[in-house]
């Protein structure tokens, strides 16, 4: 039997901003399916990156005075860093200014030129900076703003390469009503084929350089840039690694893929970059001749309140601040569990503050209590016993996870485990342990009642740790492992026997800094 893949991948970020909980929340999601895969055995390749070229870049570089690559080697390193403080396992950290992908660009628009899918005209249209692409009259909001972020619009005429991206239509739109999974959730598929029921326009791809010259020159014109986005697409090509820049032209790997993580079992994304996942993407992938990625995932938008994040109103949550208050697997716990994946969510220090307590009062206080009883009444030595009473509801607490995680409902998996670390406290009540050690009589009741809640807190440690690995490595290590057990190795494991160390409040209770 061959062993699953999976290649997952967060958008680029753009190399002009710093790292917030919008971003850390999409790379937190790839994050916890990864480690979840890898957990099951499973090959992953997980790729997240900054997109580093087009305006933007060149505008926020002017802006600080700096040469753009200094801007993006200097944001890069911001995104790498703030990914390692968040334990983030990715396995390739992509740059669209690495030569490697400048290459593989190159190759891609040449292909697409090769099999006469792009030609040249003269293009008139309003253009906005900040969203890098044309807008239609129609789609423009009030005072000639871009429809997105209410930014104003120019009007702009020159000759750029086109994609014959009309070409395609037909055949997105039939992949798309053959496979209803392809977008997820359903919502956001609707979306697209909503999208598509118009007449779909071709793609503008390349940027003349007299008006933009941060960028990746065409291999068939040197006085065009590729266009950022098509630039930033393909990034998922190159971090496959499909292609090999350095074989002859005719033997790059677009014809066959079958060595390389080539085609993404799963793209990331926030709904605000659909159109291009979903449209642009494809459609420039069949132009090439390649196979499509499996899966998109469009998930919701992160407000701060109720108002929308944004630099200049100063209401950006940053998850680096939040996690120097609470700790990584707090930031990481919070974002995924508060978000239904695919809705919005709202962020609020009071509802931070709530998801914290549960981490602390529920599973905290869950393992605080049951290594302390092993090692009063059992000297810190797991007892041998047959299980006492949690064995249905661990079964379909973790029946019920896999599904969830398998369906891609992150939030839904850690509800399950969290409901089931409230139902071994519930058990905690029912048992009543002290009751039971004052009783020589009932020693065996006592056994039983503690080797159920060592079990228990082991699956946990196993089901919570794709989304808190630090933390359920460290409640692991007190329950006797050297690393997180599998979940097959949680399942398989009677622990009798096993010593235990008492622990110090897992999610020690903590307030923002300046609370009462
Ligand atoms: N560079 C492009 C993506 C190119 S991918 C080939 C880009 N970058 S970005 O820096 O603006 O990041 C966009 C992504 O960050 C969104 O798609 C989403 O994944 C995440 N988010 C940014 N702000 C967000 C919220 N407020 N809420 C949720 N996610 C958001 O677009």
């Amino acid at each position: 039997m061959t062993t699953p893949r999976h290649y997952l991948t967060t958008p680029i970020y753009y190399a002009s901003g710093e790292p917030h909980i919008g971003h850390a929340y999409t790379t937190f999601l790839a994050d916890a399916l990864a480690r979840y895969h890898r957990q099951a055995g499973h090959r992953v390749h997980f790729l997240t990156g900054t997109d580093e070229h087009g305006q933007k870049i060149r505008e926020e570089a002017d802006r600080r005075g700096v040469t753009p690559l200094a801007l993006c080697d200097e944001m890069a390193g911001r995104f790498r860093d703030a990914w390692s403080e968040l334990a983030i396992s990715h396995d390739r950290f992509i740059r669209t200014t690495e030569d490697e992908h400048k290459v593989v660009v190159q190759a891609f628009v040449q292909r697409l030129h090769d099999r006469g899918h792009i030609y040249a005209a003269e293009y008139e249209g309003w253009y906005s900076v900040h969203e890098e692409r044309f807008f239609t009259e129609k789609e423009l909001g009030p005072g000639n703003t871009d429809p997105i972020a209410g930014r104003p619009v120019e009007r702009i005429r020159e000759r750029n390469w086109f994609f014959r991206m009309s070409a395609f239509q037909e055949d997105l739109v039939r992949h798309i009503e053959e496979n209803p999974d392809w977008i997820i959730p359903e919502i956001r598929r609707n979306e697209v084929l909503g999208f598509l029921a118009r007449p779909l326009e071709d793609l503008s791809i390349s940027r003349p350089r007299s008006r933009l010259d941060w960028g990746i020159p065409l291999p068939f014109d040197e006085d065009h840039v590729t266009y950022v986005w098509v630039d930033a697409l393909i990034n998922y090509l190159t971090g496959s690694g499909a292609i090999d820049p350095s074989a002859p032209e005719d033997a790059r790997g677009f014809e066959d893929t079958s060595g390389s993580w080539w085609p993404a079992d799963l793209h990331l994304i926030g709904k605000d970059i659909l159109t291009t996942h979903a449209v642009y993407w494809p459609t420039l992938l069949m132009g090439a001749g390649l196979p499509l990625p499996r899966q998109i995932l469009a998930h919701g938008w992160w407000i701060a309140g109720d108002t929308k994040m944004s630099k200049s109103l100063g209401n950006v949550v940053s998850p680096l601040e939040l996690r120097g208050h609470f700790g990584t697997d707090a930031v990481r716990w919070y974002l995924l569990r508060e978000m239904p994946v695919g809705g919005d969510a709202s962020y609020t220090p009071e509802r931070f503050l709530s998801r914290y307590g549960e981490l602390s009062n529920v599973l905290g206080n869950l393992a605080s209590r049951t290594l302390s009883m092993v090692v009063k009444y059992r000297d810190g030595i797991v007892p041998e016993a047959a299980g006492g009473g949690l064995e249905a509801e661990a079964e379909s607490a973790l029946a019920a996870f896999h599904r969830a995680m398998e369906a891609r409902r992150v939030h839904e998996a850690l509800g399950q485990a969290m409901d089931l670390a409230r139902a071994a406290n519930g058990y905690v009540e029912t048992r009543e342990p002290w009751a039971q050690a004052r009783d020589e009589a009932r020693a065996e009741d006592l056994d039983e009642t503690l080797v159920t809640l060592v079990r228990t807190l082991v699956l946990l440690s196993a089901m919570l740790s794709p989304a808190m690995p630090e933390k359920m490595l460290e409640l692991a290590r007190h329950l006797g492992f050297e690393a997180v057990p599998t979940l097959p190795e949680a399942q398989r494991t009677s622990s009798a026997g096993t010593r235990v160390a008492k622990m110090s409040a897992l999610f020690p209770r903590t307030e923002f800094p300046g609370a009462d």
